[in-house]
């Protein structure tokens, strides 16, 4: 393997973190989880989360893999060989998280191809959710009914996961290009639909639900939790990526600054996105004379069955806006989706000297056999049931390890001194005491919380077996990836290449 790769520039790189960062979670997950978080309440944990962890977590990762040059693992592995484990607990997130997020692509590719008939299956609610439940997902009634394979959802998958593999196995070059499109159209796009929704009658009953606080919502620990996940999710940390990513800049690249640009567009991006979701349900819900309450929270559905719906009963240009918000869903998936990969197959190449193209040829090989079982009937139900395991519990493990490691093994004088070297922002007491007190306990309440109600209440009321199978079991095959690799020799017998 020849020379590390390295990005262009600094703009180049922050557009990388700022497009894997921004994805399906803001326009997907983003308004449905603050739906089903109190609507507007859930802004104030939100911004806390971005603050107490999602920046300082941000500025740690950065710091991480311009330091180390390498992936997560070598990153820890430098502070202490045995932490490289952790790192490749990481690696391994982002690992499982792809398998699924590239169903989801593969959902909204298929999407595209329904517009013609969108009057038809969007024309109520209930047309809306047997389009999306029966027609497209087929959905069994337990997770290990697997019923058939749904094509349409298999051939979404293999073409998302045949043209992230084109784009990453071409190198940060081919990475660079694609995102000149794919970080801008998608903003552009839902600036279209914000300026659409907005001037539709009702809109300000949707904003309102969107915008006003249920304080009575703020004393419950789950919405809290929900807040913590997005925010890891959101800005792609806890996986890897941004170390990955910033492992391919200069050692005196600036870092808070560009840590708190990544950090901030993003969560622009959602708050906005928010307001093109829920003025077209403010816009519906009148129209249909609804709570915007009961429009909005259908989970994960909310975009494939309430919004498409909602589009359906606009008066003019149905198929071009719902056309328009499909594109918008992959073109921010995508950025996202190649992130994941990249990092994955990076670290496989630091790991065993493999070239870029055979390291991304794998992963890609291995995570698409993988994400079969999410395009059969059972597929939303493992999506669900995984997405909140490696989300509750691995994504926040390594969270609160990151925040340890680098406050207590390197030492937080240590890490502020290199990054203050080259900070327009320069780093003080406060992120110190951030990483060393507030975001490892932050974290660890959600953890813990987390797990309690997990004894209590089995999550959505899925069966235990089914919970302790695929629950567990995707965090165990991430335990035991990151145990294998840790331990797998290399070349030349360390983590180094
Ligand atoms: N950060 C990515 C997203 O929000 C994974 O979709």
């Amino acid at each position: 393997m020849g020379e590390r790769e390295h990005w262009k520039n600094r703009s180049t790189f922050i557009m990388a973190a700022v497009g894997s960062a921004i994805g399906l979670g803001n326009l997907w997950r983003f308004p449905y989880i603050a739906a089903q978080n109190g609507g507007g309440a859930f802004l104030i944990p939100y911004f806390t989360a971005l603050v107490t962890a999602g920046i300082p977590i941000m500025i740690i990762e950065y710091g991480l893999g311009i330091r180390s040059q390498s992936s997560a693992n070598v990153a820890f592995g430098d502070i202490n060989p045995k932490l490289r484990y952790i790192g490749w607990m990481a690696i391994m997130g982002a690992f499982v998280i792809n398998i699924y997020y590239c169903a989801v692509m593969g959902w909204a590719l298929k999407y595209l191809f329904d517009i013609g008939s969108i009057s038809q299956w969007g024309s109520s609610i209930a047309a809306s959710k047997t389009h999306f439940f029966v027609d497209t997902l087929g959905v069994s009634d337990h997770p290990f009914h697997f019923g058939g394979i749904q094509w349409p959802l298999f051939a979404g998958l293999l073409v998302t996961w045949l043209t992230i593999w084109q784009i990453v196995k071409g190198g940060l070059g081919r990475v660079g290009k694609v995102l000149l499109y794919s970080v801008p159209l998608p903003v552009i796009l839902v600036i279209i639909l914000v300026v659409r929704g907005l001037t539709l009658p009702g809109a300000a009953e949707g904003l309102n639900y969107y915008l006003s606080p249920d304080w009575a919502r703020l004393l419950d620990g789950q919405v809290w939790l929900a807040a913590y996940g997005q925010i890891f999710f959101s800005l792609s940390v806890g996986f890897g990526t941004m170390i990955a990513y910033s492992s391919f800049m200069p050692r005196d690249t600036e870092i808070p600054n560009s840590a708190a640009i990544t950090s901030f567009a993003n969560c622009a991006f959602s708050f906005l996105a928010g307001f093109a979701v829920f003025s077209v349900l403010g816009y519906f819900a009148v129209a249909s004379n609804l709570p915007v309450g009961e429009v909005a929270g259908s989970g994960p559905g909310l975009a494939f069955v309430v919004y498409p719906t909602a589009l359906a009963t606009l008066p003019v240009w149905v198929k071009g806006f719902a056309a328009l918000f499909f594109i918008t869903l992959l073109s921010l998936g995508i950025d996202s989706a190649f992130s994941l990969l990249e990092t994955v197959a990076t670290a496989l190449s630091d790991k065993f000297n493999m070239s870029r193209h055979k390291s991304t040829t794998i992963v890609a090989l291995v995570s698409f056999s993988l994400g079969i079982p999410f395009v059969t009937q059972a597929g939303i139900l493992w999506l669900d049931i995984v997405d909140h395991f490696i989300l509750s519990y691995l994504i926040t493990f390594v969270g609160i390890a990151e925040c340890i490691i680098v406050a207590y093994f390197l030492g937080v004088k240590n890490f502020t001194d290199e990054v203050n070297k080259t900070a327009e922002i320069k780093l003080g007491k406060i992120f110190g005491i951030m990483i060393s007190v507030v975001t490892p306990a932050m974290l660890i309440v959600s953890f813990v919380t987390s797990l309690v109600q997990e004894f209590k209440t089995p999550y959505e009321g899925y069966p235990i077996s089914a919970l302790i199978l695929i629950g567990g079991g995707s965090l165990l095959i991430v335990i035991l990836g990151a145990a294998i690799l840790g331990r797998a020799n290399t070349n030349n017998g360390s983590e180094r290449r």
